[in-house]
């Protein structure tokens, strides 16, 4: 069977670009696409096997105590379709549990991510089409190329909840392109994070091993490495705590002194104190992201939980 991986890889200018613009904004930010280069790729793989740092783990049960289940939605697609899918271990659990399938489609922002997940899926499930496409899967043009390559039933699968790194408003209009890129008939997949007791969630992104810090600190040395940034060592640090009033985890780099950093020939003065935001993590209720399910047209929608009830995996028809 045909293996490839076509690169669409956003160039090292769009990142120049973003810091560019994200430091002229107030308060600061920079967008959390940005985590994964090969570093954060590596990183974030460390992060989902932190016993702090629980989405995965939840994630991981209700995958596979909910196989037969699983097995059962399967029936009849044809293809998945894999948004986000990162190092693609949780392709692998899925693959065990779906029916047959003919083709599988990874789509990542992280070319290493992506290649790692085809060296492990391609020699495992070596019966299947296995491909990969390293894109922004939030420029436009790439859900509307989606729509249009559509054999048979499909399966679209977006799992880690990296649907709560969009603002709500944004995560409900690319609820809208998912379901308007699927026919009547296909089946959504979607994992989110559920609200739950605070310090349990701010214990994930505070793990005790500082690797949550080393990950929002990469935002650093790649600015650094690939845009020969001038910024003085420990500068920033990391930043996490559950804003519950926005139902969100935010993450920051939070300047430890007054300092000017120098990069693509601009200089920008920091003020102890002040904060470059990286990321918010949204956790919903089961009846906020059905709500939001339901208001982006998909007809019917239930989800499959774990023993604690921390995690859900939100299954709707198109
Ligand atoms: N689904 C995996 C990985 C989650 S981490 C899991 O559940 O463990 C989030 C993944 O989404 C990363 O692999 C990251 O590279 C990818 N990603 C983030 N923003 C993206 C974007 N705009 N386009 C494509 N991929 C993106
Ligand atoms: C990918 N995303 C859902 C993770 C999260 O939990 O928001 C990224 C992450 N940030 C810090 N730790 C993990």
């Amino acid at each position: 069977m045909p293996k490839k991986l076509v690169n669409r890889n956003p160039a090292v200018s769009d990142f120049r670009a973003e810091v560019l613009l994200g430091m002229e904004k107030q308060p600061r930010s920079i967008s959390p696409k940005f985590f994964y280069d090969s570093e954060g790729s590596r990183l974030f793989d460390e992060i989902t096997r932190l016993p702090e740092y629980y989405p995965t783990e939840s994630e991981i049960s209700i995958l596979r105590e909910k196989c037969s289940e699983l097995n059962q939605l399967s029936m009849g697609s044809e293809e998945g379709i894999e948004l986000g899918s990162g190092n693609g271990k949780k392709a692998a659990i899925l693959l065990d549990c779906f029916g047959k399938m003919n083709s599988y489609i990874l789509v990542d922002i992280s070319i290493t991510a992506l290649e790692e997940a085809m060296d492990s899926l391609s020699s495992k499930f070596s019966n299947m089409d296995i491909s990969a496409i390293c894109v922004d899967y939030r420029d436009g043009k790439f859900m509307k190329q989606m729509e249009m390559q559509h054999p048979g039933k499909r399966m679209l699968i977006f799992l880690g909840s990296t649907i709560g790194n969009m603002e709500p408003e944004e995560a409900m209009e690319f609820l809208k392109e998912c379901r308007n890129s699927m026919m009547d008939g296909d089946r959504f997949l979607v994992g989110v994070d559920m609200k739950k007791d605070p310090e349990i969630i701010e214990k994930a992104y505070n793990d005790s091993s500082g690797v949550t810090a080393k990950f929002n600190l990469n935002l650093v040395e790649r600015m650094r490495r690939e845009l020969g940034a001038e910024i003085p060592e420990n500068a920033f640090t990391h930043m996490a705590y559950y804003n519950e009033g926005k139902g969100r985890i935010e993450m920051h780099l939070l300047c430890t002194m007054d300092f000017s950093m120098k990069v693509a020939g601009k200089e920008f003065i920091f003020r102890k104190g002040e904060t470059i935001h990286t990321e918010n993590s949204y956790k919903y209720s089961a009846e906020e992201f059905s709500g939001m399910l339901k208001k982006a047209g998909f007809t019917k929608n239930s989800y499959l939980t774990d023993s604690r009830k921390f995690y859900g995996l939100f299954v709707a028809d198109a």
